[in-house]
């Protein structure tokens, strides 16, 4: 559905996208991550046709995104990270507004019940709160029947129970053969809907493969954690079965590489006697491999 070959975007002279190149397939839910100006929204809205590339080949269901982006916005839904609204506007206007530019839109109606807006229709837009305004574009970006759709931060300003729904939406949706590129900062959401992901920072795809092959990227085999005022920084920094540790007030976690992690921390504490207090021991996840990953790209970077 779409393939995206050596994409780069620029701003004047400030290269904010460099050479990525990915797929995705019919009925993929695709998973964007990376740190605050990776440039992944920079990336987007190149494919979305929203924003002119650099360089580098873009194809939407055969379509070129900027060339023929009139014919692209017929058939994908765009959510993007930050909408503006006229004031002015009811909900069902823009609603009506908006399915009167699509041959065969959705029923607003059911969307807006589907997102629990039913009640805010006659309400202007300014009144929304934050998370209705969130779900308001996300009706927005359902009402083309997209077959594509892009979703920018999605869930961002969502309650829990909204995000749970949204997820279930979506997994539907995708039955029906929708194909869905997503971008969140949420490393659960990734988890729970995604079947690809790729990692951004500073401009470049670090990683790119399915969510278990990314997730297990350092094979890290048990995160340990544990809360110890009194052991000094760099305490640790000899730990053989260690990959990192981390601090985060007294609160240490150790990411080890094999099961012998957690008898190497004990073993460090008991000899050299310092008190420790609720250690756990969980399985490493994708947020893990992410914050090592961008912590090695920065180093690579330094
Ligand atoms: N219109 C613009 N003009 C100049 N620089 C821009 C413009 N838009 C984005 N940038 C810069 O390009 C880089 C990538 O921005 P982008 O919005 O793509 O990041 P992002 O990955 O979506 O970040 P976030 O997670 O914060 O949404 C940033 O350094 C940003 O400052
Ligand atoms: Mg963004």
């Amino acid at each position: 559905m779409i393939k995206v070959d050596s994409l780069r975007v620029q701003y004047g002279g400030f290269c904010a996208v460099e050479d990525i190149s990915f797929n995705v397939s019919e009925q993929e839910i695709f998973g964007i991550i990376g740190p605050n100006g990776a440039g992944k929204t920079s990336a987007i809205e190149c494919i979305e046709g929203l924003r002119k590339p650099f360089s580098g080949k873009i194809s939407v269901m055969g379509l070129d995104p900027w060339r023929e982006r009139k014919r692209l916005h017929q058939v994908i839904g765009v959510q993007l990270q930050d909408t503006v609204y006229q004031d002015n506007a009811k909900v069902w206007e823009i609603c009506h507004l908006f399915s009167a530019l699509y041959p065969h839109p959705a029923n607003y109606h059911e969307l807006l019940d589907i997102m629990g807006l039913t009640e805010k229709k006659q309400a202007f837009v300014s009144t929304l709160s934050g998370g209705q305004k969130q779900r308001l574009s996300i009706v927005l970006a359902l009402i083309p029947k997209p077959k594509v759709v892009f979703l920018d931060e999605l869930t961002t300003g969502l309650d829990p129970h909204a995000r749970h729904q949204m997820w279930a939406l979506l997994k539907e949706l995708r039955k029906d053969g929708l194909t869905i590129v997503i971008v969140s900062h949420f490393m659960d959401e990734i988890e729970a809907i995604c079947d690809t992901v790729a990692v951004m920072n500073s401009g470049r795809m670090l990683i790119r493969g399915t969510v278990a092959e990314v997730s297990s990227r350092f094979n890290l085999a048990d995160k340990i954690s544990f809360t110890a005022p009194q052991l000094q920084d760099g305490a640790l920094a000899g730990l053989r079965h260690a990959i990192s540790v981390t601090r985060d007030r007294d609160v240490i976690t150790v990411l080890s590489k094999d099961n012998e992690g957690v008898n190497e921390v004990l073993s460090f504490l008991k000899e050299n006697e310092i008190a420790y207090s609720n250690l756990t021991v969980s399985r490493p996840g994708l947020e893990d491999v992410f914050l090592k990953l961008v912590e090695d790209s920065k180093v690579q970077e330094g």
